[in-house]
């Protein structure tokens, strides 16, 4: 239904594409000689962090530059990037998310007046320069748009069309370099985990917000790309995995320690959601028979889903610091699931824990990936399904997108199999309906995709 919904908007705003296209084509752009980009170079050089304006969509939009209507092949790149977000990336409707009606639910739950006019959504649903940081008046309702993740442009955007513009000076001059999957996976968890000001809590959940998970794969499949990967490395889909895992592990131990900071506390949206919210089923419930190891029975556990697959990956590339990074882990959700722990404990084992992820992500992105490194793990993941499956409803489902992603690359790689696409299909299954969530079964169906793996 959605692709109906959007069907007006992509007309609008294509034309509009279309027609800054007829007035405005790149000429400003290319009379940058080589002796201005070195001047701006230079000027960059002594400002350490050169401050960017943003310039809008639509300054990318011309169809000589990123709004083809199709791929072309007399570049480096597609040029038709401004149609695939417009046409086919949720982030473009972004904004439009504010004024439909889950948000017109959610401003009368927080009342906080029209969402598309709070700043508390703005922050992650539309480029939200702060004063002074645009050029133009930036219009919010083109929602996540270009410079959320490329950075704001007007210091490259001259510069880069150039046939002998470097990668890296365009990076000095404020492009994000997102051809480094740490940097890249850093800038999706800004807003799909939260940084800074910028937060999803369990008041914006019980509104109404989606909870926030992630993986970097999945997501970017689901996006979908607008660009061609170009590393050459066939297992391409295993690394973006490994390096979203341990920045994700990094940046949600951060999380924890700002909400220790702050903040009402325990903050709910750090727990596994389906241990509060799930039916009651008598004596036939799994919880019952399965016993509540690690906590008094009663408490929420924290939700470990970050860390379940990852401390696999881990574990083979770094045992030392992995079992540190356990130690750590394993304190902070003892600590959390007491409910009324001591933050300053909290803070500093969470803190303790990111840089121990941040020392293992120097390590993965170092790390060589191929066929049967991959199949290794994938058996060694949903070989742990039983006890992944005792860690709740959210770390059942970073498994399943794990072991999807990792089982995409290896067929990319040349090993399909069927049976595998099917038991990880049904897997997937078992986490449609999180508040039905049955660990038993889960594990069981777990237990088929290890079997699967040949
Ligand atoms: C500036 C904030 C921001 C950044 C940065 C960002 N996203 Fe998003 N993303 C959003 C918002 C907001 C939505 C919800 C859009 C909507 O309203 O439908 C979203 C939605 C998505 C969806 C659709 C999810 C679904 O349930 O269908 C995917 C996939 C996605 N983002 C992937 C990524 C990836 C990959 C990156 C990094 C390369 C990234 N995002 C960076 C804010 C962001
Ligand atoms: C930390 C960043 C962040 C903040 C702050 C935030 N959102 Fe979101 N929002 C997201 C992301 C990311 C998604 C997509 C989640 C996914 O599907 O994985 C999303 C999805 C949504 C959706 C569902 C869109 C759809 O159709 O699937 C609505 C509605 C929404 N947000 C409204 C709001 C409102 C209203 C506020 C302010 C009260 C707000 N958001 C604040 C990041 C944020
Ligand atoms: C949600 C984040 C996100 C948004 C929004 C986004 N991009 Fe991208 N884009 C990426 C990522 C990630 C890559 C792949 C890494 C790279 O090449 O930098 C990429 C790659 C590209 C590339 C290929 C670069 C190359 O050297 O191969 C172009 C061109 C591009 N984007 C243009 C755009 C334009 C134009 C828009 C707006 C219409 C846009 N992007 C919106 C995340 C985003
Ligand atoms: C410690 C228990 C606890 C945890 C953990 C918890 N919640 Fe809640 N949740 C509550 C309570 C209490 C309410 C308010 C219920 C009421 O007022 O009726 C609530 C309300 C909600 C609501 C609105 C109620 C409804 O009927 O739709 C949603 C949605 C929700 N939570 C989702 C989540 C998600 C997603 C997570 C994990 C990120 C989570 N909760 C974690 C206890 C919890």
């Amino acid at each position: 239904m959605r692709s109906l919904k959007k069907f007006g908007f992509v007309v609008t705003v294509l034309v509009a594409g279309w027609m800054f296209a007829a007035t405005v084509t790149p000429t400003q752009a290319q009379t940058v000689t080589p002796d201005h980009l070195h001047a701006i170079l230079a000027a960059s050089a002594a400002d350490p962090q050169p401050m960017g304006k943003f310039v809008g969509p639509g300054s990318c939009s011309a169809s000589a530059c990123h709004g083809s209507v199709t791929p072309r092949n007399t570049t480096k790149v597609l040029q038709n990037e401004y149609s695939t977000w417009v046409t086919e990336d949720s982030h473009a409707r972004a904004y439009s998310s504010l004024t439909g009606s889950l948000g017109r639910q959610m401003s009368a739950i927080l009342k906080i007046g029209p969402a598309e006019k709070a700043r508390r959504c703005l922050v992650c649903h539309a480029i939200s320069a702060s004063e002074g940081h645009s050029t133009a008046a930036l219009d919010v309702s083109e929602g996540v748009s270009c410079e959320s993740c490329h950075g704001a442009a007007s210091q490259w955007i001259g510069p880069h069309i150039q046939s002998t513009a470097k990668h890296a000076d365009m990076v000095r001059l404020g492009l994000v370099d997102s051809k480094n999957l740490s940097i890249r996976s850093e800038k999706c968890l800004t807003c799909h985990l939260g940084a800074p000001g910028l937060h999803v809590d369990h008041e914006l959940i019980a509104a109404g917000h989606p909870d926030l998970r992630f993986e970097l794969d999945s997501y970017t499949q689901t996006e979908p790309p607008h660009w061609v990967e170009k590393a050459a490395d066939p297992l391409f889909g295993m690394r973006a995995w490994g390096v979203g895992q341990a920045v994700q592990m990094r940046e949600s131990m951060l999380r924890v320690a700002r909400d220790a900071e702050s903040g009402p506390w325990p903050e709910f949206s750090e727990m596994d959601c389906i241990t509060c919210h799930h039916a009651l089923t008598g004596p036939e419930s799994w919880r019952q028979k399965e016993g509540y190891a690690g906590h008094r029975p009663g408490d929420a556990p924290y939700n470990v889903s970050r860390y379940v697959a990852f401390r696999k990956f881990a574990e083979e590339v770094d045992p030392a610091t992995n079992h540190e990074l356990q130690g750590e882990t394993d304190k902070v959700a003892h600590l959390i699931t007491t409910m009324s722990p001591d933050r300053a404990a909290v803070i500093s084992s969470a803190k303790r824990a990111a840089s121990l992820s941040d020392k293992l992500l120097g390590e993965v992105q170092n790390a060589s990936y191929d066929r049967d490194r991959t199949q290794r793990l994938i058996k060694s993941i949903a070989g742990e399904g039983d006890l992944i499956s005792r860690q709740g409803e959210r770390a059942a489902e970073q498994a399943t997108m794990t072991v999807d992603s990792l089982y995409i690359a290896t067929a990319k790689a040349g090993s399909p199999s069927a049976e595998t696409r099917a038991a990880i299909d049904a897997l997937f299954m078992q986490v449609k309906n999180p508040s039905a969530y049955n660990a038993p079964q889960f594990a069981a169906q777990m237990k088929r995709v290890q079997l699967s793996v040949r």
